[in-house]
């Protein structure tokens, strides 16, 4: 194993907020991310480089080692499953909430309640806890739209302000999980390169400390 560090982001919302906040712990880009088509960087510290991908893909790199650790929404995690990752640190960004949500008002559900979600493992899970019957749809995006257009009864998905369920007629219902981002380290890693992640994860844990 190389003395390397390799800290995988998820691109997208995230980013914005894990950058300052890896500013705070003294890592930085050696160079300008949203300028650039890169997708691998070099950092102020020789030994750490930064990988961008998407958030989705994070637990997989991680877990599989060809990152060392890795920033990712505690909804990908439980979705991925996050087996042989570390979760040693909330990064306290991107609070949001993994909720179910339909149309206000709505009749109740047929007895085999159908769900619209990304986060159909998550999905199935929970209705199996809850004893509910439920046939699990998969979407990649705008689950808001499915009920509306009576593809499911109700849908999976993040909830922040409530607004984009507002906008289309529909409300929350019940809350899943409270969602936060996560910093995630290999299990190999963590032992064989614990020397060098030791005074990164006490840098880190300190700037989300500072934020409180
Ligand atoms: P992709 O665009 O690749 O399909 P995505 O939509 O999940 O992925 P983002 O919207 O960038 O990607 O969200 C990344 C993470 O931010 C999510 O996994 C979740 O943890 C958190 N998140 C998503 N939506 C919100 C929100 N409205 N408010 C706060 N945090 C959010
Ligand atoms: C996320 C999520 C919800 C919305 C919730 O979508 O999928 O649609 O935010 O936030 P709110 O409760 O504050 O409205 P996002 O903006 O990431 O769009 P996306 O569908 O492109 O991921
Ligand atoms: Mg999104």
């Amino acid at each position: 194993m190389s003395k390397q560090l390799i800290l995988a982001l998820s691109k997208g919302r995230i980013l914005d907020e894990t950058l300052p906040l890896l500013a705070d712990a003294g890592i930085e880009p050696a160079e300008n991310l949203s300028k650039s088509r890169k997708l691998l960087f070099d950092t102020n510290l020789d030994d750490v480089k930064l990988v961008i991908i998407r958030a989705t893909d994070v637990p997989t790199y991680v877990q599989m080692g060809a990152a060392d650790l890795g920033v990712a929404g505690k909804d990908v995690l439980l979705e991925h499953g996050a087996e042989g990752l570390y979760e040693p640190l909330d990064l306290e960004i991107a609070k949001c909430k993994l909720m179910t949500a339909g149309i206000d008002g709505a009749k109740p559900a047929r007895a085999r309640r159908r769900v619209a979600t990304k986060f159909v493992n998550v999905a199935r899970r929970y209705y199996a806890e809850q004893g509910i019957q439920a046939e699990v749809i998969k979407l990649y995006g705008a689950m808001e739209l499915a009920p509306l257009m009576n593809l499911a009864d109700e849908i999976v998905d993040i909830v922040d302000t409530g607004n984009t369920l507002r906008a289309n007629g529909m409300s929350p219902r019940e809350l899943i999980a409270p969602i936060s981002t996560r910093l995630v380290v290999n299990k190999a890693a963590m032992t064989m390169k614990h020397q060098r992640l030791k005074p990164l994860l006490e840098r880190l844990a300190l700037a989300v400390e500072q934020r409180r």
